[in-house]
């Protein structure tokens, strides 16, 4: 499976900044051969991204959608209008959304059935709190979360997917979590996936580990077992950093 690296640049990036930087980026990288590299801009600066990318093997992804197709919401954003400025990807469910907006699980399963209906792959986030974790509800949370934002997605929906395990308590704090860590949860999450579809269907799955990624511990996160690839938030704005990262494969 080609590791998928993902930029995820939050609420950073005028139109000006996002340009600059991937101007930085793919004329450091030019179309990077064994990696697929995929730029969340914010939703304004999309297009413009799109525009920058044209002739490159990076891709876009949005940081989020709504779930209905079109209406009356006030601010919400369709997934067709993100297939109109050339995404291919979503994030759906990302941790932040989920502790500021109040997104929940069943919140997760009308998003990520809006993304395929759209045509667009889903990257679905999960992944444990601090408290959680000492608590030793890793496991059960991570399942609870798969279990209920799957929710009659049929396995055939399944063919392009992406699961980020973004540990809370990794996220934005430099703690990243350990090799071993990664390994054990990615392995379970893999198996849970079995479980729910089957061994086909869940060894196509992505998953990707997100949390505190930089460019001196993505080469051993991106070679551990059942890491398909990695979820870069703060390093992906640096480009040296995110450069270093996405060659991490290679090195
Ligand atoms: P950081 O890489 O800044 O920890 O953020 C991770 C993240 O939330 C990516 O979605």
């Amino acid at each position: 499976m080609t590791p998928l690296i993902i930029a995820n640049w939050k609420m950073h990036a005028t139109i000006d900044e996002t340009v600059k930087l991937l101007t930085e980026i793919r004329f450091s990288l030019n179309n990077p051969d064994g990696v697929e590299v995929v730029f969340a801009p914010p939703f304004t600066a999309l297009y413009s991204a799109h525009i920058a990318l044209q002739e490159t093997n990076f891709k876009l992804a949005a940081q989020d959608l709504f779930w209905e197709l079109e209406g009356p919401y006030t601010g919400e954003i369709a997934g067709s209008f993100l297939k109109d400025v050339g995404c291919h990807y979503v994030i759906v469910a990302h941790s932040e959304r989920r502790r500021s907006f109040g997104e929940t699980d069943e919140i997760a399963n009308k998003k990520v059935r809006a993304a395929l209906t759209q045509d667009l792959i889903p990257i679905l986030c999960i992944g444990e709190t601090d408290a959680e974790r000492k608590s030793n509800q890793t496991m059960e949370v991570l399942q609870k979360q798969l279990k209920r934002d799957l929710q009659e997605i049929a396995m055939s929906d399944l063919k392009n997917f992406v699961v980020a395990y973004e540990p809370v308590w990794a996220i934005g704090t430099g703690n990243n979590a350990t090799v071993e860590q990664v390994e054990e949860v990615h392995s379970f999450i893999r198996n849970t996936l079995a479980k729910m579809y089957d061994a086909p269907t869940a060894s196509r799955i992505r998953i990707i580990y997100g949390g505190s990624v930089k460019g001196d511990n993505a080469f051993s996160l991106l070679h551990t077992k059942n890491v398909d690839g990695l979820l870069v938030g703060g390093a992906s704005l640096i480009p040296e950093q995110f450069i270093k990262i996405c060659q991490s494969k290679e090195s």
